[in-house]
């Protein structure tokens, strides 16, 4: 298909390019068991001791252990809102490896035995998405809803590339509580996405960044005026981090697509339209080549969509000067 447009296709959004029929993957290997935990912190000066480590050591770990980080405001048995830590993990070896190598590089989560079950990767792909240990594989043909209340959200995201202080951290807990229903997690970056070079593929937030950021605000009320509040403080929790993570541009991850970052008309305006949202994705000059293959492949933008890959008239004089414009990739 030419490697432009593959190149295309493997980070810039299937949706701006075509239909893709069939795949054919490469796997990497995995041992036969892996093991999985998830342990939970409920007291706020243990979190921000956790977290603290956590922003020193999560990208670094070994390449074989990947260990999320992710906050909730509960009700306390006082009733008072208070914030909960949760550490869901994966490490490509057995328990006793685990807890070696847990004591050795971040002994303050506090990780026994008992809190580590082996299982095969596939079904830890179940498990890391919310079912119980044990759900039969079957599950991963299911293609309905797992949770049974029907429950609506908002996601944001963002891309941290220093760690937080322990008083950054007791302020977000603090606007957290204030808000309604908020969740951040923090997945890591580092280890295999640091070995890539930024243009290798449309996804360009590699070496230098230390996490993903997830907002995530969920209701079960219905009608839009519910929508509009949760919306609105998910909003504002974004508003809150702006010191603390990325700038110029402020990353985003282009699977939490986020209409609050800009949104395509698809009409003459296109290209700066699309650039707004478009340099937070993929940052600049892989957009710039993502317009490119577009052009070339659909030039009546047939495949578009509110923040797809725009295109440019073939005589445009940005194109003739994109075409110029050398790519180390
Ligand atoms: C916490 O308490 C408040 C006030 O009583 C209630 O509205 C809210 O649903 C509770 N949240 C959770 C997660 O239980
Ligand atoms: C719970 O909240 C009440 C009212 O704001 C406050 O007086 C009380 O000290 C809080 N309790 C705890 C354990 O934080
Ligand atoms: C765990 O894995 C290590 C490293 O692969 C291996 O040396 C050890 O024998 C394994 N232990 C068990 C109990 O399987």
């Amino acid at each position: 298909m030419g490697e432009d447009l593959f190149w295309a296709i493997t980070g810039g959004g299937g949706a701006s390019f075509g239909v893709v029929l069939s795949f054919l993957f490469k796997l990497v290997h995995v041992p036969p068991k892996v093991t999985y935990f998830s342990l939970e912190k409920t007291s706020e000066e243990e979190i921000i001791n956790v977290a603290d480590k956590w922003f020193q050591i999560a990208d670094k770990l070994d390449p074989d252990l990947f260990i999320r980080m992710g906050f909730n405001v509960i009700n306390n048995t006082e009733g008072n809102k208070t914030i909960s830590a949760t550490f869901p993990s994966l490490f490509l070896g057995n328990t006793t490896s685990l807890v070696s190598l847990m004591d050795k590089s971040f002994p303050e989560l506090g990780l026994q035995e008992s809190d580590c079950v082996e299982m095969s990767w596939v079904d830890s792909t179940l498990v890391y998405s919310g079912f119980p240990v044990g759900t039969p594989r079957e599950a991963l043909l299911s293609r309905s809803q797992q949770s049974e209340r029907q429950q609506n959200f908002k996601i944001k995201s963002d891309f941290l590339k220093n760690p937080i202080s322990n008083q950054g951290m007791k302020s977000i807990f603090k606007r957290m509580k204030e808000l309604r229903s908020q969740s951040l997690t923090f997945s890591p970056l580092g280890g295999r996405m640091n070995e890539i070079s930024e243009f290798a593929k449309p996804f360009p937030h590699r070496e230098g960044n230390l996490a993903l950021l997830q907002y995530q605000t969920y209701w079960e009320e219905s009608g839009t005026e519910a929508a509009n509040e949760y919306i609105e403080d998910t909003r504002l929790m974004h508003e809150y981090m702006t010191p603390y993570v990325s700038k110029n541009p402020r990353e985003a991850f282009l699977n939490y697509r986020d209409l609050d970052i800009g949104v395509n008309h698809n009409g003459k305006n296109s290209y700066e339209e699309g650039k707004v949202y478009g340099v937070k994705y993929w940052k600049e000059v892989n957009f710039n080549k993502l317009v490119m293959v577009k052009s070339r492949v659909d030039p009546g933008n047939f495949f578009r969509n509110e923040q797809g890959v725009p295109t440019l008239e073939s005589d445009d004089l940005l194109v003739k000067s994109l075409l110029d414009t050398p790519y180390i990739y």
